[in-house]
């Protein structure tokens, strides 16, 4: 993670400015993810230009073709042919440990199945991180003083992810089908019937926060307690990799510049900027997010 940080911000400062959700989070979270499954270099590029054509999930704009299966299929073509690869030649990555999975009773997965999960892991984890990396940024550089605070103390830089994920986790909402009657709160939910459940609400609920809960508050008490990955048996596989992706990204572009500021010709002043929201019920980011930087 560090070594792919610190590559593409070099790239980066060379230019001294970038647009960084395409430029630097959705490449840096592909190539995370792409080396721990154990995707091949020579076909990555393939990968980053198929994401970067792709609509974010849960478009309110294409609402009948909501998920992108053109991305899915695509991804789960090359999938499908590591798979079989790994099964006669496994190395020491993720997808060589799929391939070889067995269940307890010794019988082996259906391959259509480990595609469904490989395809499932690279997928789940790129939107979601890198528009984390996106709403994280725009807090450093938005809230007076912020960036100083944690530039002279790196041990806030956690800090600050928990409260953006409480805030503005990268998912709004996650579904769940009820196979029995049943209730949430006091609403009685038939069996057979769906429910989504509006995580970015919970998450600003003033009940459980308090009165400040739409306000951004560093340090704030039992924040691990936000419902951004989830909760329960379906909890987010993979909160701990973004959270380490996020924290090794922030503090390298840290140790690179002195300064990190918001593009103003791109988004305007401080209190009046103007930032492109992707039109999605599911995720919450940025399209793009224009900074500048003033090297180290
Ligand atoms: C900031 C980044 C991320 C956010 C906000 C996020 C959020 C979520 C949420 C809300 C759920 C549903 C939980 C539920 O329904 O109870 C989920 C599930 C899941 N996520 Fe993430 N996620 C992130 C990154 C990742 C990454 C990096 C990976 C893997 C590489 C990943 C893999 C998964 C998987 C496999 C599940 C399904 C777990 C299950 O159903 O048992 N996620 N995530």
């Amino acid at each position: 993670m560090h070594r792919y940080a610190e590559q593409l911000m070099d790239e980066m400062l060379a230019k001294g400015k970038c647009e960084l959700m395409n430029e630097v989070a959705t490449r840096y979270v592909t190539l995370v993810i792409a080396d721990l499954l154990g995707v091949p270099p020579e076909d990555r590029a393939a990968f980053e230009d198929q994401i970067a054509r792709g609509q974010t999930v849960g478009s309110i704009e294409n609402i009948e073709d909501a998920t992108d299966m053109e991305a899915v299929y695509f991804i789960g073509g090359y999938m499908a042919k590591y798979l079989e690869e790994r099964s006669r030649n496994p190395g020491s990555d993720l997808l060589s440990e799929l391939a070889t999975a067995t269940y307890p009773d010794g019988s082996k997965p259906e391959l259509l199945d480990l595609i469904k999960l490989a395809t499932f892991l690279f997928a789940a984890g790129q939107d979601t991180s890198a528009k984390l990396v996106g709403n994280v940024m725009r807090y450093i550089c938005d809230v007076p003083g912020l960036q100083q605070q944690i530039r002279e103390d790196r041990e806030l830089v956690p800090w600050v992810i928990e409260e953006v994920l409480r805030l503005e986790g990268s998912t709004k909402a996650t579904h769940r089908l009820a196979v029995r009657d049943t209730r949430i709160g006091d609403r009685k939910v038939p069996a057979g019937s769906q429910a989504m459940l509006a995580i970015a609400g919970v998450n600003r609920d003033p009940e459980r926060w308090g009165e400040d809960a739409n306000e951004f508050k560093l340090k704030r008490p039992k924040i691990r307690e936000h419902l951004a990955f989830g909760r329960g048996a379906h909890t987010c596989a993979g909160a701990p990799l973004a959270r380490a992706e996020v924290i090794t990204l922030i503090n390298v572009m840290l140790d690179k510049t002195s300064d990190i500021r918001i593009s103003e010709p791109e988004h305007g002043k401080p209190g009046q900027r103007d930032y492109p929201f992707e039109p999605s019920f599911i995720i919450r980011g940025l399209a793009n997010l224009y900074v500048e930087f003033e090297p180290a």
